[in-house]
């Protein structure tokens, strides 16, 4: 009867639940305790996720945006001595979108879905994302999964079955209260109602589901982003989702009637649903771990989740939610990134502004590609891409500052032995004296590139990789100006006081050379190799626990001083725009 009256007073204000008996369960405090504290815990291990990517279009640079945040992360994790560090993606292969991707292209959608992961997988392998494992949710071990974990929901009276109605929205796979839905003109004049945020067109629909009793888990939530600061960062989106828990919180349905959605997990025991896209999707964080063998115990919840802002109501509610529901803790930790745009414009296929990630690979390089998302990629606010901005920041900061630091230093003609240099400590004392040929500025320097490593640290413990970059960049800056203040080619080789200060000049700036490179390996793995390679730092060597700058400084032995530098491979980074020479030139 109360359906009957909304119903004459059009769709209600969200979608609505009838389901038997779930209301009188609401307050029953029933699956699961708080939150899963323990996090990396014991064993300190850890696997870094992206999400994992719908097959409906080709890949564009927001999806490798995610992806190289992840590797990054999964990178700099790996040059800490320890227990080893997983990276998993994949591609999200059932639900409507893709159902309806493959009508519309005339496919099956098994060959859509072949088709499309192969290209992210292509793309990932291109662009250097260090994957430890690629998950498509079509593969048999992902079903075993869905299927246990369904039957954890259903085994702790989580689940069950009801009408459910309210509008849903193909695009974004989820069901929209009425507040965020409104009515736009269609492509052929009419209108039609879409989701507010996407402008992605939403169908009202009303059928026989299951249900999960999500509704159950906002104290449960918040008690989990109360106790944990740091599970949702940056700050800013925790306390989103902290304001979305003080609202309403609907149960959730959590499947399909297979008549309109054969495309996906069947409800174990019941064929004339399919499990919901969401729920089928998020499980994968799971698979990848072994689950539902015990092996993934080793792992859950030393998670971390990286997503990007559209997705993050079902990675901070719903996934948390149906993981406590099954008995088991949230994830470790959810970073989350906002999104690239286009000269100022959202990416879409139908404005033809999509850019191809394979592209700008080619054309800025792997690591320049990579250098330029992560060191432009401000995770709290959208980004502007285009392609001047690339070869402006790449040239500026790879290519002269960085590039032409390690040439002046190495050049033949200010080290003819090519070997690294000897560092003269009356030259440059801890405490300056009447010997020193140091100057303030320099001890500046070193007190500069001392402090990098622990501030680089705290940026990727923030999930601030961009500021990790921003702190390299500014020290190869300020190491350029000690050069270009200490101007080593007009010392006098002949003259042994001279001597001692050039070979002490360049000394510091390999061993800042060095710190560069041993900080920028996560981001730009190729550009790094090549420069530690140059200097002769072997592979042994390149953990964060040997960064030990300038040990000479502090009276300490260094183990390359006096080491034949590698062989000169060429530029390090050769510049994008060729019709500007470089500002400063040496002799
Ligand atoms: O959401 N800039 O997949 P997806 C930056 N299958 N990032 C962007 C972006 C942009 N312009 N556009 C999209 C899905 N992304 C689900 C995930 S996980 C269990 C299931 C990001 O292919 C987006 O924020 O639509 C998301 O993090 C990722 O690309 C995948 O988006
Ligand atoms: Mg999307």
């Amino acid at each position: 009867m109360l359906r009957a009256a909304l119903r004459r007073l059009g769709p209600g204000p969200g979608p609505r639940l009838c389901a038997r008996g779930s209301r009188g369960c609401r307050d029953d405090g029933g699956g699961g305790g708080g939150g899963g504290g323990e996090g990396e815990g014991r064993s300190g291990r850890a696997c870094f996720t992206t999400p994992i990517f719908y097959v409906n279009a080709a890949p564009h640079i927001g999806h490798l945006y995610s992806a190289l945040l992840a590797d990054a992360l999964a990178r700099y994790r790996r040059l800490r001595a320890g227990p080893p560090v997983r990276l998993s993606t994949g591609t999200d292969e059932h639900g409507l979108k893709i159902q309806q991707a493959a009508a519309a292209a005339g496919v099956a959608p098994a060959e859509l879905c072949d088709r499309v992961s192969a290209q992210f997988r292509a793309l990932f392998r291109a662009a250097g994302v260090s994957v430890t494992d690629f998950l498509r949710t079509t593969e048999a071990r992902h079903q075993r999964a869905v299927h246990h974990f369904w039957g954890a929901l259903r085994a702790r009276g989580l689940l069950s079955k009801g009408l459910y109605e309210g509008w849903y929205c193909a695009s974004d796979e989820c069901f929209l209260p009425e507040a965020k839905v409104t009515w736009r003109p269609g492509p052929g004049g009419e209108r039609r109602p879409v989701a507010l945020d996407s402008g992605h067109p939403v169908c009202w629909t009303a059928e026989q589901n299951y249900i999960f009793r999500l509704s159950q888990f906002r104290e449960p939530l918040r008690r989990w982003l109360r106790d944990d600061p740091r599970a949702i960062c940056p700050d800013p989106f925790r306390r989103t989702v902290l304001q979305w828990l003080e609202e309403d919180l609907p149960d959730l349905s959590v499947s399909r009637g297979n008549s309109h959605l054969y495309w996906g997990l069947q409800v174990p025991g019941d064929p004339t649903q399919t499990i919901y896209v969401w729920v089928d999707a998020l499980v994968n964080y799971l698979t990848v771990l072994g689950y539902p063998d015990s092996e993934h115990a080793a792992w859950w919840p030393a998670t971390h989740h990286v997503i990007g802002k559209d997705i993050l109501r079902f990675h901070a509610i719903y996934w948390p939610a149906l993981l406590l529901g099954a008995g088991m803790s949230p994830p470790h930790r959810i970073y989350v990134h906002s999104h690239w745009t286009v000269h100022g414009q959202k990416m879409s296929k139908s404005l033809g502004n999509v850019v191809d990630p394979s592209t700008c690979l080619e054309r800025f390089t792997v690591d320049g590609f990579r250098y330029f998302l992560l060191r432009q990629g401000v995770p709290n606010w959208d980004c502007d891409y285009y392609e001047k901005k690339v070869v402006k920041l790449l040239d500026a900061e790879l290519a002269d500052a960085l590039g032409g630091l390690l040439n002046r230093c190495t050049a033949a003609s200010l080290n003819p032995t090519g070997i690294f240099p000897e560092f003269c400590t009356s030259c440059f004392p801890c405490v300056r004296g009447v010997t020193s040929k140091a100057q303030p500025e320099d001890y500046a320097l070193v007190r500069a590139v001392s402090a990098l490593p622990l501030q680089v640290e705290h940026y990727y413990e923030n999930f601030q990789i961009y500021k990790a970059l921003e702190a390299v960049s500014s020290c190869v800056r300020q190491t350029n100006s000690f050069v270009q203040r200490n101007a080593p080619w007009k010392l006098n080789r002949e003259n042994l006081s001279d001597a001692r200060w050039l070979d002490t000049i360049l000394h510091v700036t390999l061993e800042c050379l060095r710190v560069f490179g041993m900080l920028l390996q996560p981001v730009t793995p190729t550009l790094a190799d090549r420069l530690l390679s140059r200097l002769n730092i072997s592979e042994t060597e390149r953990g964060l626990q040997d960064i030990n700058f300038l040990p000479r400084y502090h009276g300490q032995p260094c183990p390359f001083e006096g080491r034949r530098l590698g062989p000169d491979t060429g530029l390090l980074f050769p510049r994008l725009d060729k019709t500007r020479a470089r500002a400063t030139k040496i002799s």
